[in-house]
């Protein structure tokens, strides 16, 4: 992990990834993101979306890809996550429709749905940026616990805990999917730059082991640490846990002037 930032609360939190956002798109309009789901990066994408319009920003160069989706949902289930991007991620942030591509996780289309995900993610020339949350497990995309730190788009098996966590998407833990298709930690690690965000106590534990634990299978997101170009935005509550919170603070208050909005936009496919 290159760069902790602690944020005083969850709002501005999404406002720090949402300049993140904006500085690469301003700067490079074919940027590929990589776009989690769930509640943690919300009002960030709000958040882009407003900026975007503020700043008259031509977005319809933007393309995206979800980490991951859920096997086996009838397509016009609200929570199936490609329904989730349509409806609510692509309007947030003022992006085209249909411009975030979603992982096939059609019975019936399993068996290659990874390698043909990996190639369009290839095809488009790579993630400029990918967009993070974490599980309370660990997990990034949904690369539960003991998933390989080299592994690419494929069907997984959920872990409880994160069935019960979503089953507020779902209206109970029965109907809550066990298989889905995700992003491999390997696929995540390849993006040129990576955004986690978290907020809330309920995090702190991860985030603690993500940042500060030993790079494990058991712990997905300590393989953030090997990334060269990782920015984890948490909130006072998400650092709860951190040993060296004082230190990511003093760092960051003292970033030089020439380094915000940190760190610059990467390079994109259209540089
Ligand atoms: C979602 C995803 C997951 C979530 C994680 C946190 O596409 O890949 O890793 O980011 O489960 O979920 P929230 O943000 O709802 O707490």
């Amino acid at each position: 992990m290159t760069e902790v930032i602690i944020a005083p609360n969850p709002a501005s939190a999404a406002q720090l990834v949402a300049e993140i956002v904006i500085t690469q798109l301003e700067a490079h309009p074919s940027t590929v993101l990589g776009i989690a789901t769930g509640s943690s990066p919300m009002q960030a994408y709000l958040a882009v979306g407003d900026r975007a319009q503020a700043r008259s920003l031509d977005l319809t160069g933007v393309r995206g890809f979800g980490l991951d989706e859920y096997v086996g949902l009838p397509s016009d289930h609200p929570a199936m996550y490609r329904n989730v991007v349509r409806r609510e991620i692509e309007p947030a942030m003022r992006l085209l429709p249909d411009s975030i591509e979603m992982p096939d996780a059609t019975l019936g289309t399993l068996a290659d749905a990874g390698d043909r995900y990996e190639a369009k993610i290839s095809k488009a020339g790579g993630i400029d940026l990918q967009i993070l949350g974490i599980g309370t497990n660990g997990h990034i995309g949904f690369n539960e616990p003991g998933s390989s730190l080299s592994s690419r788009t494929r069907v997984k098996t959920l872990a409880e805990p994160t069935r019960l966590a979503n089953r507020r998407f779902f209206g109970g833990h029965e109907t809550v999917p066990i298989h889905c298709v995700t992003q491999g930690i390997g696929t995540i690690l390849d993006a040129r730059r990576v955004i986690l965000i978290a907020t809330g106590a309920a995090k702190a534990r991860s985030i603690h082991l993500a940042l500060e634990g030993p790079v494990s299978a058991a712990n997905p997101a300590s393989a953030l640490q090997l990334h060269g170009n990782a920015i984890a935005v948490v909130d006072v509550a998400a650092a709860g846990d951190l040993r060296h919170r004082e230190y990511y603070q003093f760092a960051w208050s003292n970033k030089p002037k020439w380094q915000r909005p940190h760190p610059g936009p990467v390079a994109s496919i259209d540089s």
